[in-house]
């Protein structure tokens, strides 16, 4: 009998971020008919699967992200048959179907929540929350110093049925997003509940939200530097500098963040995910360095976790380097995974700077992305090559802008409504208000203006992934060697004489003797690689 490799070891995934893209209500907001609507455009990107950002009830305080019903459909996005039938329809497409869990908290609508802010302090429904007496002497002050990852502290008082102010709540993210007791009972039992609802309809896996911030230490101790270990999993971390080194150091043993405790929750959904046929699989969300991530994907507990080092990783063929070998072998013999952003972080062709410059950078690490062994998660947009829109402050949703006072900007510049086709908003989204704006000057972008455009981002993208399946070297067990000769150049050999040559540098440089298969931007004619630029050989 021969076993063959579990699909998601080297699966192209694909993140659709409902909201934002397609609509097929009109109402400006995408939805499961949207999906549904273009599950052939992505069946011929020629990805394997899709994953969808939450679906679920929620006041939308934080996109979604406050799940007020983990096992129902917000109205906006349609109904449950609704997604009943995106799964089979993306089935028989031959495409595999991811949704997202959020463990960490429920939205404060949640009836749980309800039921808590309704029942005397000490009850049994204020315990599957975490509740405490403030601290001062009216209990005023926060039960300890620790930080929201959204910036501020992160405890909320509540208002006591008798009218004064009274216990505090735990919020690690916004205060609509109370942060769920892992040692409670019940929420082990309710998550069981919906990993079964979800799987039992049918879905192939599970991006676990906030994975690494489940368990808390109950004592609730305050900690030494409280905003330098918010720092340490900050969404636009630095990577590989002595200070975010020093913050990573912090969240390592923190009482709020990456405890051991984590991984028993997740032997328990494990138990769960291998009882049904069929490679079920959970991706974890967690940002950490490879020595702690291993912990996720140990055998008995996750199967996949999101590889951030790469994710912020800058154009620089050292960096890249270091970040390639060391999360693969950190990892090993769990696979890795590749993004180059998703819907927390700036677009990949922004963060590479932005302009010309920036789309052809993204176009160059996406081919190197390409050909690494592992996994690939690709944002919803990235294979248009878009950059961030600009969002007018006004315009704003995302609770970061609102809780930092706008001193951060928040992630909605990468979240603006995917473009079709057309010359102008709504480019084919769909309604004439979409829930963000779009930007002028997207007409070139659309998926209609590149579908035959042959030097376009989206055919890079299909051609890519097309050898990516096809090419003996590039199988998800051939070798990978790197090479960096020089400090600005990354030569990436697999297996059959493939050879995937990115130039970081200022200059071209030359190709290796050999057939050229794909390239990010066209050779010069002297047969060398420009700067910016990956291109795969056949040697
Ligand atoms: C994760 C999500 C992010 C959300 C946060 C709180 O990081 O990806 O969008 O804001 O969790 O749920």
């Amino acid at each position: 009998m021969t076993t063959s490799e579990p699909w998601w070891r080297d699966a192209v995934v694909y993140q659709v971020y409902p909201r934002s893209f397609a609509d097929e209500s009109g109402d400006g907001e995408g939805d499961l008919a949207g999906v549904i609507s273009r599950l052939p455009y992505l069946a011929s990107l020629g990805v394997d699967a899709i994953w969808l950002s939450p679906f679920y009830p929620s006041p939308q305080l934080d996109a979604g992200y406050d799940v007020s019903d983990p096992r129902a459909v917000d109205p906006r996005f349609g109904t449950l048959e609704d997604a009943q039938r995106m799964i089979n329809e993306a089935h028989a497409r031959g495409l595999r179907v991811i949704v997202d869990l959020v463990p960490n908290h429920f939205s404060t609508a949640h009836e749980w929540f309800q039921e808590a802010l309704a029942s005397p302090p000490g009850s049994p429904e204020r315990a599957r929350f975490h509740f405490r007496e403030g601290r001062g002497p009216n209990g005023d002050e926060p039960p300890n110093n620790w930080a929201s990852l959204f910036t501020g502290p992160s405890w909320t008082r509540v208002t006591e049925a008798d009218g004064l102010p009274g216990q505090w709540y735990m919020n690690m993210f916004d205060s609509s997003q109370a942060d769920l007791n892992w040692t409670n009972p019940d929420v082990v039992e309710d998550f069981h509940t919906t990993l079964r609802f979800w799987l039992d309809m049918g879905v192939d896996g599970f991006r676990v939200d906030v994975a690494f911030g489940l368990a808390k230490d109950m004592t609730y101790p305050d900690v030494p530097d409280p905003v330098g270990l918010v720092e340490g999993v900050r969404l636009d971390l630095d990577t590989g500098s002595e200070e975010s080194q020093r913050r990573r150091d912090l969240v390592a043993g923190s009482p709020y963040m990456d405890r051991d405790e984590v991984q028993d929750i997740y032997r328990g959904w494990r138990a769960i995910l291998d009882s049904y046929e069929g490679d079920r699989m959970a991706v974890a969300e967690a940002w950490l360095p490879p020595a702690r991530a291993r912990r996720y994907v140990a055998g008995d507990t996750l199967h996949q976790i999101f590889n951030f080092d790469f994710l912020m990783a800058p154009w620089d063929a050292g960096a890249l380097a270091r970040v390639i070998t060391s999360t693969i072998d950190g990892l090993a013999p769990a696979p890795v995974t590749w993004a180059l952003n998703n819907h927390d972080t700036a677009r990949v062709a922004t963060r590479l700077g932005g302009g010309d410059v920036g789309v052809r950078r993204a176009r160059a690490l996406a081919m190197l992305a390409h050909a690494l062994p592992g996994s690939l998660y690709i944002f919803q947009g990235e294979e248009l090559g878009l950059q961030d829109a600009e969002i007018p402050n006004e315009r704003r949703e995302d609770p970061v802008f609102f809780r930092s006072k706008g001193e951060q900007l928040g992630r909605d510049g990468a979240r603006a409504p995917l473009p079709w086709s057309g010359d102008a908003p709504p480019y084919g989204f769909g309604g004439q208000h979409t829930w963000l704006p779009q930007p002028d000057g997207w007409g070139g972008l659309t998926v209609a203006a590149q579908q035959d455009d042959p030097a376009s981002t989206l055919a890079l993208y299909r051609a890519s992934i097309l050898l990516r399946r096809t090419h003996p070297g590039l199988a998800g067990d051939a070798p990978w060697r790197i090479t960096t000769d020089r400090d600005d150049v990354i030569v990436l050999e697999r297996g059959a004489g493939f050879v995937c040559v990115s130039n970081c540098s200022a200059g071209p440089i030359p190709a290796p003797d050999g057939m050229v298969l794909l390239s990010s931007a066209p050779l010069l004619a002297d047969g060398s690689i420009p700067p910016d630029t990956t291109a795969w050989f056949q040697t």
